[in-house]
């Protein structure tokens, strides 16, 4: 018994030694990068829950991701941004701060970023922690970049320049304020002779579709990796064109892009592997980046917002005119047609403003949209209104629409001169889509909540 100290003292020296050892006899530059990618994050920072089995989120990819391995390189090809709306660009903020504790490298400006305005944009620059890139968004006004157009980082003994570009071809999408776009092969034909200059590979991170990503490795040999992008899926496989490898992912963050290369002097690169992988929901949630969900949560409970202000929410009214249509709330239906109300009163429908404030999600508009009546509209729920308001849950009128007007007239009694529009699954899905539902089967779904004929 007295011998084990000693011999584990012995054993830990002998490992020591031979650690040394092996970490000597290896000085030649690294041989592999691993690059993670993400693109279309679209505010996703934690999944919103809406149904189990919900794939994707921040919170998940962090974890796939996990601690960062020396020769990883981790970026963001674009529209990781919701919106241009204040509430999304605050929340852009803590998606900055998700890809910072997540170790990125470089973050590209996408279509959605693009779509704010010059100011907007060099807010967000300014509070930014990891480098926002693009080569070729321009300040109109001045002519000049708004954002460095490349990084250059060290992994083993090389040196990878990572580029960001934005592809503005098609038609109908709209640049922000004061902003202009180059295309992108002006822009970065300009910067090769540097970044050949200064790099061992070059990477671009180019939010473009897969003509336009295939495009620029015809055109530009000198290319290593181009990670994208603005598809509509994500690659299938790991593309080769000329000399570059191209890999390219969306679907608001549910999916993210894995690519494992060889690296070999003087600089080639061989593809060990190169694939999408989508983001399972058996995958943990990661506790740091499900507190910065938290925590953007907090801060736009206490922020007034552009959509807390009635005057901005003219939609479908005249200004200075009292809207004709306007919401009643689910109370004010109960006395005339208590079957329906009894029936509402028992569904899912009845608690779906308890489901936000169980998370805390009662004040983030990405939210509240769906589970209370007429968020949005000049008439239906306000966030200051909180637990108080008569348009809390997914009331009669999310599926009927305003009502007060029906209200009015058969209170009074006399003619009745309109009907309610009539409602079928159509107004169904307008919540019931994509993420926010189990696969909508009206047949299914309507015997849980039937009421009327
Ligand atoms: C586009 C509309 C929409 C938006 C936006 C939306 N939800 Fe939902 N939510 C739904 C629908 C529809 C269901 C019911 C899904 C089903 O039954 O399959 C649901 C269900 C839920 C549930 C499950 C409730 C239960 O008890 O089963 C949670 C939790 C939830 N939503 C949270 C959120 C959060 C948090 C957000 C904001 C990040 C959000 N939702 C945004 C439509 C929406
Ligand atoms: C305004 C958005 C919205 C509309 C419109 C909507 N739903 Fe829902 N639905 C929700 C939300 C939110 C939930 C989850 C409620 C919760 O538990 O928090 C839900 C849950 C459900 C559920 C599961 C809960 C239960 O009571 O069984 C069913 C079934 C359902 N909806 C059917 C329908 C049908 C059928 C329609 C159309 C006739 C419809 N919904 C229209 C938002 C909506
Ligand atoms: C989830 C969406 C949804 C909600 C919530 C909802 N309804 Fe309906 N309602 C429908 C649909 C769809 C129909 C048509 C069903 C059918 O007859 O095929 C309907 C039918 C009706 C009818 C019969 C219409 C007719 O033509 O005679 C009445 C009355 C009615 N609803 C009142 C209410 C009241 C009152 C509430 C609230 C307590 C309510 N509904 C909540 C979707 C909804
Ligand atoms: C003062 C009584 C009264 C109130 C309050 C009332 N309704 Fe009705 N509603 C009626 C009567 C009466 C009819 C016609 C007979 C029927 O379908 O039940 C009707 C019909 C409807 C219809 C069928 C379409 C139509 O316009 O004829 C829908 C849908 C409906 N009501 C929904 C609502 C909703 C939603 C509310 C609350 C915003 C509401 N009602 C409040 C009395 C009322």
């Amino acid at each position: 018994m007295k011998r084990w100290p000693w011999l584990a003292g012995i054993v830990v020296l002998a490992f020591g030694a031979w650690l040394g050892l092996k970490h000597k006899s290896a000085p030649a530059p690294m041989s592999s990068l691993n690059l993670l990618l993400t693109c279309d994050v679209h505010g996703r920072l934690v999944p919103c829950g809406c149904f189990s089995g919900q794939l994707g989120g921040l919170t998940r990819i962090a974890t796939l991701f996990g601690a960062k391995t020396a020769g990883q390189i981790r970026v963001d090809a674009g529209d990781a941004i919701a919106g241009s709306a204040d509430y999304e660009r605050i929340q852009y903020r803590y998606i900055q701060e998700a890809f910072a504790r997540m170790e990125y490298d470089a973050v590209n400006v996408g279509q959605r970023e693009a779509g704010l305005s010059v100011a907007q944009l060099r807010e967000l620059k300014a509070q930014a922690k990891v480098p926002m890139l693009s080569a070729n968004l321009l300040d109109k006004a001045k002519g000049t970049p708004l954002f460095e157009s490349h990084v250059i980082v060290q992994r083993g003994g090389w040196r990878v320049a990572l580029v960001g570009l934005l592809d503005g071809r098609s038609t109908g999408e709209t640049l922000g304020e004061g902003l202009a776009l180059e295309p992108m092969d002006l822009a970065l034909g300009r910067l090769l002779p540097q970044l050949k200059e200064g790099a061992d590979f070059i990477v671009l991170l180019a939010f473009a579709d897969e003509a336009a990503l295939s495009n620029l490795a015809r055109q530009f040999y000198e290319v290593d990796v181009i990670l994208g992008g603005k598809v509509r899926q994500p690659s299938q496989q790991l593309v080769r064109e000329n000399h570059s490898l191209i890999l390219a992912t969306t679907n608001e963050a549910r999916a993210v892009g894995i690519l494992e290369v060889t690296t070999q002097a003087p600089h080639w690169l061989i593809a060990r592997k190169g694939e999408v992988q989508l983001v399972s929901d058996q995958i943990p949630q990661d506790e740091n980046i499900a507190n910065l969900a938290k925590a953007y949560r907090q801060e736009i409970r206490q922020t007034k917002l552009a959509l807390d202000d009635p005057a901005t929410l003219t939609e479908d009214t005249v200004p200075g005119v009292q809207p004709r249509n306007t919401y009643a709330g689910t109370e004010s239906c109960a006395q005339c047609h208590p079957a329906a109300y009894k029936v509402w009163r028992e569904s899912g429908h009845a608690k779906a403003f308890a489901t936000l404030t169980a998370l805390q999600a009662d004040a983030d508009p990405n939210c509240i949209s769906c589970h209370t009546v007429g968020f949005g509209t000049a008439t239906g729920y306000r966030r200051e209104a909180g637990p108080a308001s008569a348009f809390l849950n997914v009331g009669c009128e999310s599926c009927h629409g305003p009502g007060a007007e029906h209200v009015q007239m058969r209170k009074s009694g006399g003619e009745v001169t309109t009907h309610l529009r009539e409602v079928g699954a159509g107004d169904c899905q307008k919540c019931h889509h994509g993420e926010f539902s189990r696969p909508f089967d009206y047949a299914e779904f309507w015997p849980h909540v039937a009421h009327g004929k």
